[in-house]
């Protein structure tokens, strides 16, 4: 594996030629990040992944500061599943003086943003479409691979590809989970043993959301219920306990016609905030 500090070294060392599959992390890599891995090597001669906490898309300047970085391990485990570059920026080379790197920043995702992250974290989206629209624009992969964990940025990043008419394919992984239940995520290592314990009820109340969906219960009596469970938890604060329509991202109201259902949670857990979902597929699922 080679690593890269700047976009114009990186540029230059990948071949062109041979069909590249992206991986964007943060960082604090763990076995869910290495599925992407392991997914973009299937069907791609060259895997990229790189790793860079961006500033623009944390609203909470504790949260930034508080993000986990093992840049060394992160390095070693991506050498070991496979990936060939390695991109590690600094923030001057993602966003260079003089160089308008905002114009995804500036998109209007409308209803897309209205709820779930988008509602409870302001301006984090922006920040997620121009980093990734910058990151695009160094690598030029033909296919993106991203989690299904971070359900909101999957659709919006697909909405931004659409809208600055991209080429890349977008390739979406299955939500890799602790034996417990418990989705894997960088912010779980904050976590205290008890706050650890506490956090397998957020997979389990999504469970029983998507239980409750499946035998044809009513939505809020499910959504209430759920909150409730997990606010009962002293460690727990749930934000949101939501179902919503996984094409319009838009709250589910019973009796609509959508192809795919998302239940979708944020809880906060001591000083982490932590999100989860479940896809409830109605198709299979009548
Ligand atoms: P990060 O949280 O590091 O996640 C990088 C990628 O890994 C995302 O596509 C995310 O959905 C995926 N991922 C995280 N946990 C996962 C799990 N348990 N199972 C499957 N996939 C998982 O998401 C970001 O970084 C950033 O917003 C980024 C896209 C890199 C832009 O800065």
């Amino acid at each position: 594996m080679r690593t890269y500090q700047t976009a114009d070294s990186l540029r230059k060392a990948l071949p062109r030629h041979k069909s590249i599959a992206f991986v964007p992390t943060m960082g604090a890599l763990h076995a869910g990040h290495m599925a992407l891995i392991k997914a973009a090597r299937q069907g791609h001669e060259i895997v990229v992944a790189s790793i860079f906490v961006n500033p623009t898309q944390f609203n909470e300047s504790t949260d930034l500061d508080a993000y986990p970085r093992t840049p060394q391990e992160d390095a070693a485990l991506l050498k070991k599943h496979g990936c060939d570059f390695l991109y590690l920026p600094s923030v001057a080379d993602i966003y260079p003086t003089g160089f308008d790197t905002s114009a995804a920043a500036g998109i209007d995702f409308g209803p897309l943003t209205a709820t779930m992250e988008g509602a409870n974290r302001p301006g984090h989206f922006d920040g997620v479409a121009q980093v990734v629209s910058r990151l695009l624009a160094i690598v030029e992969p033909d296919t993106l691979v991203m989690g299904q964990k971070d359900y909101q940025q999957v659709a919006v990043v697909r909405a931004m590809v659409q809208r600055l008419d991209l080429t890349v394919r977008v390739l979406v992984v299955p939500t890799v989970r602790e034996p417990d239940g418990l989705a894997m995520s960088s912010r779980n290592r904050l976590l205290n043993p008890g706050e650890r314990r506490a956090a397998v009820l957020i997979n389990r109340q999504l469970s029983a959301v998507a239980a409750g969906l499946a035998a044809g219960w009513p939505t809020q009596p499910l959504e209430q219920f759920a909150l409730a469970a997990l606010g009962d938890h002293e460690l727990l604060d749930p934000e949101y306990v939501q179902i919503f329509d996984g094409d319009t991202l838009l709250p589910y109201v019973d009796g609509d016609n959508v192809r795919e259902l998302v239940v979708a949670t944020a809880v906060r857990c001591g000083q982490v905030r932590l999100i989860d979902n479940r896809i409830v597929d109605l198709l299979h699922n009548p």
